[in-house]
């Protein structure tokens, strides 16, 4: 059910800086920039393959990714994978006893419906679950 990964999320503290790397130096094509208030973040989508890199930079200080840089620092935040239907994906994991940071699929990058599980159920991996949207 969880089919490919989709991205792996990387907290930034400058988004520009980011971008800089992954598209300058790496050579990736930036795909994308949004501000999505709902995670407290401005992101960036960066193609590689037929996945993506998404850099998050905290809205603000009080934020899940600013209070995640506060503590751990910039890095690796998050990997992503692609389902079909979040619906059906969250009640087979609810089913199946995982526990979820997100029991409702809510809006993220690009039209997408998203839904974090919580890392005590991950071991200790932040992991996403993305229905890609369907407006690009
Ligand atoms: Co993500």
């Amino acid at each position: 059910m969880l089919d490919r990964i989709d991205h792996v999320g990387v907290a930034v503290s400058d988004l520009d800086a980011g971008i800089a790397l992954y598209e300058g130096s790496f050579g990736m094509p930036l795909a994308h920039r949004e501000t999505v208030e709902a995670q407290g973040v401005e992101a960036a989508l960066l193609d590689v393959g037929e996945g993506h890199v998404e850099l998050l930079q905290p809205l603000g200080p009080e934020t899940v990714v600013g209070k995640f840089i506060e503590r751990r620092g910039e890095g690796l935040h998050h990997v992503a994978y692609a389902v079909d239907d979040i619906d059906a994906t969250l009640g087979r994991l609810k089913d199946a006893g995982v526990e979820l940071i997100d029991e409702e699929a809510r809006v993220g990058i690009q039209g997408s419906r998203v839904a974090f599980i919580h890392p005590k159920a991950t071991g200790s991996v932040l992991t996403e679950i993305v229905e890609p949207g369907h407006d690009g």
